[in-house]
């Protein structure tokens, strides 16, 4: 079986994610920082797959984490950054040190803290897909997200780096997820985000997406379906 690892599997798009990889049986690890969202999520999947309380930009979270993802189950097949927050909307003057410090930390160094956790291992093996979840904010820019818009630019950049340091059969791709109608969208969006795609039915069709990808995909930035 393969063994995708999503982090922020706990709500939004990383848990119809998790549950729409585990339909297609795989096994899935994964973390999020909510204590009753890890817990209820490792009850709903089952004992072979394994979640996690891990804040990914907390270096002793990730290094207990990985060291407990890869002695049970081995390096990932599909690593999943997903993880992120984003800003309350704001003019970038009027937010705050610590606001700006947060998104950069999770969106980040926290991929940053999780590539380096597990990528190694996935280089040993051989094989392997990374995706960083970027955003059409890492594309282009609104007013009100700025501290977000700069971290999804750099998820393009780091991803487009990392592509060209791995070994030719592992790969490293950017995914614009769409727009859906999540938690973060809501806070950007407010009552406007129930417009958007369901979470569910957003996985329907993006799980097997990210399924099928493979080495010739490296360095890509890509949409999701
Ligand atoms: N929704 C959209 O329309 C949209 C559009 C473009 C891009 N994206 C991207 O898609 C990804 C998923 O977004 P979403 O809409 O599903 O967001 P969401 O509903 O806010 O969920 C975010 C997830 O990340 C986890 N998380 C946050 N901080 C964390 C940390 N420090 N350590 C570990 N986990 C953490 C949360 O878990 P806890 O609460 O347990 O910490 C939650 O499971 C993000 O990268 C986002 O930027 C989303």
């Amino acid at each position: 079986m393969k063994h995708v690892l999503i982090t922020g599997c706990t709500r939004g798009l990383g848990l119809e994610m998790a549950r729409g990889f585990v339909s297609r049986n795989w096994i899935v690890s994964g973390c999020g920082t909510n204590y009753g969202a890890v817990d209820a999520l490792s009850d709903e999947l089952g004992p072979q797959h394994r979640i996690h309380r891990c804040d990914v930009c907390d270096l002793d979270h990730v290094a207990a984490f990985a060291n407990d993802i890869l002695s049970t189950l081995g390096p990932p097949d599909l690593l999943l950054n997903n993880a992120a927050v984003i800003n309350p909307n704001a003019p970038l003057w009027e937010v705050s040190p610590e606001d700006f410090s947060r998104v950069i930390d999770v969106n980040l160094k926290g991929v940053h803290l999780i590539c380096r956790a597990f990528i190694p291992a996935m280089i040993t093996r051989g094989s392997g897909v990374v995706v960083n979840f970027s955003s059409g904010w890492g594309r282009s820019t609104s007013p009100g997200v700025a501290p977000y818009c700069t971290t999804k630019w750099g998820i393009e950049g780091m991803t487009q780096a990392l592509s060209q340091e791995l070994p030719s059969r592992l790969a490293a791709v950017a995914l614009n997820p769409g727009i859906i109608d999540t938690d973060m969208l809501r806070l950007t969006f407010g009552g406007g985000a129930s417009s958007y795609p369901d979470p569910a039915d957003w996985a329907v069709t993006a799980v097997p997406f990210l399924e099928n990808l493979g080495p010739n995909d490296n360095g890509k930035a890509l949409t999701a379906p």
